[in-house]
């Protein structure tokens, strides 16, 4: 649907938007949605450092407070700028990821070179705490 070219554009718009004054890191996140549209979230930091939201949940938290939901999400795009390699999400984000998009879903990582890395959300986080889990 989404080129990586499309997507690469569509995750520097948020990646451009990020507020990063205490780690000066980027993130930035576009959920690619079934009917085609997408939606975006950059990681917002803040001076309590722990308040920091990262730019998957700020994607995921939009994308549910209008109304979306999980079978609305075909896959999330991430882009960084790390030292080495690609960025992947940290434990937060999977386990959040994990409850509010299909464990089928694609996950596209994407770094500042165009170098990407694909999985699903159940390679990001396999053995993932549920619902399923807690009592009634
Ligand atoms: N961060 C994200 O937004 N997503 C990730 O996948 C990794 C980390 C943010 C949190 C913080 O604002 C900055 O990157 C440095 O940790």
């Amino acid at each position: 649907m989404y080129s990586i070219e499309e997507k690469y554009n569509l995750a520097k718009l948020a990646y451009d938007n990020a507020y990063v004054p205490y780690s000066n890191f980027r993130v930035g996140a576009v959920l690619i949605l079934k009917d085609g549209s997408y939606i975006t979230g950059s990681n917002i930091e803040n001076a309590s450092y722990g308040l920091t939201n990262c730019a998957e949940r700020s994607a995921l938290f939009t994308a549910y407070s209008k109304g979306l939901r999980k079978d609305d999400i075909l896959e999330i795009v991430i882009l960084a700028n790390p030292v080495k390699g690609i960025t992947s999400p940290c434990g937060a984000c999977r386990q959040v990821i994990s409850e509010l998009m299909n464990m089928d879903a694609k996950v596209t990582m994407i770094n500042l070179k165009k170098e990407v890395f694909e999985c699903t959300v159940k390679d990001l986080i396999p053995f993932a705490f549920t619902s399923g889990d807690l009592h009634e």
